[in-house]
């Protein structure tokens, strides 16, 4: 019996958390789940729910994800890209916790989250939290090509975020092809296609 194996990785290079306050925190969801970005009140509020505001961070600008104030959700602002998808989670906001619900989580939302909470008294507090957004499937290895004196396989490994690394292996671990897979980023969901294919002469002789 003869085996082809195809590996795909995937590497997400997170972040260790660390001692300095200037690093944010970072959170890893997978496109298509839900998320939580933490953030909590340091300073308790008097009895009043503060303004919290929650922005994406797009590189000096920011946009409105989700905006609370005088006791509701404001939507002026908001971000279209992020309609129907945040909201607080309303049981824990009397407790301090205005950690952001996002649903739906997509490619385009990685990046850098801002929680600015003002109190009543002007008192402001923010944190910054990163997203970091995934995307993984399972590999397919399938025939391309065969006749009589070979057969081509080729595995591929669609919609991966970051992009993956590929190798095709045989049932002893042994490389099949020293060639790079080609690798490409769809325009609209930035994912990565990464396929690699390699031709096996006469494959049942092989053990
Ligand atoms: C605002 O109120 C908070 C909570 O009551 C208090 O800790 C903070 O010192 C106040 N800040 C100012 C500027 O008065
Ligand atoms: C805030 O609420 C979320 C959702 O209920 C929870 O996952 C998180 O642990 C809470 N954070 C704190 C600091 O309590
Ligand atoms: C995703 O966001 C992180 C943190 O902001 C950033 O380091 C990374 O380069 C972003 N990745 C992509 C593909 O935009
Ligand atoms: C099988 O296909 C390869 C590649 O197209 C070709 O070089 C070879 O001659 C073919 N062998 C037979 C027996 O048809």
């Amino acid at each position: 019996m003869y085996y082809i194996l195809c590996f795909v990785f995937g590497a997400l290079l997170i972040k260790g958390y660390s001692c300095t306050p200037a690093q944010p925190e970072q959170v890893v969801a997978f496109a298509g789940g839900n998320i939580i970005l933490p953030c909590s009140l340091n300073i308790p509020a008097d009895d009043d729910v503060p303004t919290v505001e929650w922005s994406k961070m797009v590189g000096l600008k920011s946009s409105v994800v989700f905006l609370y104030r005088d006791g509701c959700e404001n939507f002026e602002m908001k971000d279209l890209d992020f309609e129907y998808r945040t909201s607080l989670i309303m049981r824990d906001v009397k407790s301090g916790n205005v950690s952001l619900r996002i649903s739906g989580v997509k490619l385009s939302d990685n990046g850098t989250y801002r929680c600015l909470i003002i109190q009543k008294n002007g008192t402001k507090e923010e944190t910054k939290v990163e997203l970091v957004v995934a995307a993984v499937s399972d590999p397919r290895l399938s025939v391309v090509f065969a006749n009589s004196s070979g057969v081509t396989l080729e595995c591929a490994a669609l919609c991966w975020m970051p992009a993956p690394l590929m190798t095709i292996l045989d049932d002893e671990g042994n490389k099949l092809t020293d060639e790079e897979p080609k690798q490409e980023q769809d325009v609209t969901t930035r994912c990565y296609n990464t396929k690699q294919s390699v031709t096996l002469q006469e494959p049942t002789s092989r053990q």
